[in-house]
């Protein structure tokens, strides 16, 4: 798929001032600093269009990416930067939980996970969370530029094979991505179109 437009178009912490156009979106979500603003720019190939920084909790509202005039993309805060571990619904703020319960227009999340990191229970919960309210998710794992080859491989299999001994029956749809090299961008890229081609 070609980006041609990809425009900023709203940021709110309220699920009710989102824009109301009944097209299809994508959101991306996940631990702070796992590089969910950082893939955005990726997949639109451009650098400055959602905030990214090297210090957790840069994303702090909702933001809206409108590309192609046709689907959104959603840069959401990451969850997990809190000092004291709480249980999900205190670190997670409330208005991302709102979002995912009530945002109509969303028809997939994608779940960011650092591919050098072993599984975090906080990831799991909140996919499981997502699962509960049958919300449907891939998973992406970022920086695969920070491993060899075989390594990405092992880290892959390594977390499917928990999340299946855990919780779920099939593994997720999963990508392997790597926002400086650019590494998965069709693949993602793809896989959207193809949606929106379904649910036209
Ligand atoms: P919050 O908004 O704070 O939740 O973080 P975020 O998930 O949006 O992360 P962000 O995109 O701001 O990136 C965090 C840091 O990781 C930045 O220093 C990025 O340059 C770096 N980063 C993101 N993606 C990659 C990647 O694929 N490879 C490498 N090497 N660094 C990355
Ligand atoms: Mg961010």
């Amino acid at each position: 798929m070609q980006i041609k437009s990809a425009t900023f178009v709203i940021s709110n912490s309220d699920v009710k001032k989102c824009p109301n156009e009944p097209i299809p979106e994508y959101a991306f979500i996940g631990r702070s600093n796992v590089g969910k603003s950082s893939l955005i720019n990726m997949l639109t190939e451009r650098k400055h269009l959602a905030k990214t920084s090297g210090k957790p909790g840069k994303t702090q509202l909702i933001n809206h990416f409108k590309i192609n005039e046709r689907w959104y993309l959603v840069d959401l805060p990451g969850y997990g930067y809190a000092k004291v571990s709480k249980k999900l619904k205190n670190t997670f703020q409330k208005f991302i939980t709102q979002y995912f319960e009530h945002r109509q227009q969303l028809v997939s999340a994608f779940v960011l996970i650092d591919i050098r990191h072993e599984p975090q229970k906080i990831d799991m919960e909140f996919m499981q969370w997502l699962g509960e309210n049958q919300i449907p998710f891939s998973i992406i794992f970022t920086k695969v530029d920070k491993l060899k080859p075989k390594a990405i491989e092992r880290q892959v299999q390594q977390y499917l094979e928990v999340m299946t001994a855990e919780i779920w029956e099939e593994a997720p749809n999963c990508f392997v991505t790597s926002s400086s090299t650019g590494l998965g961008r069709e693949e993602v890229l793809n896989y959207i179109d193809q949606i929106n081609q379904e649910i036209k």
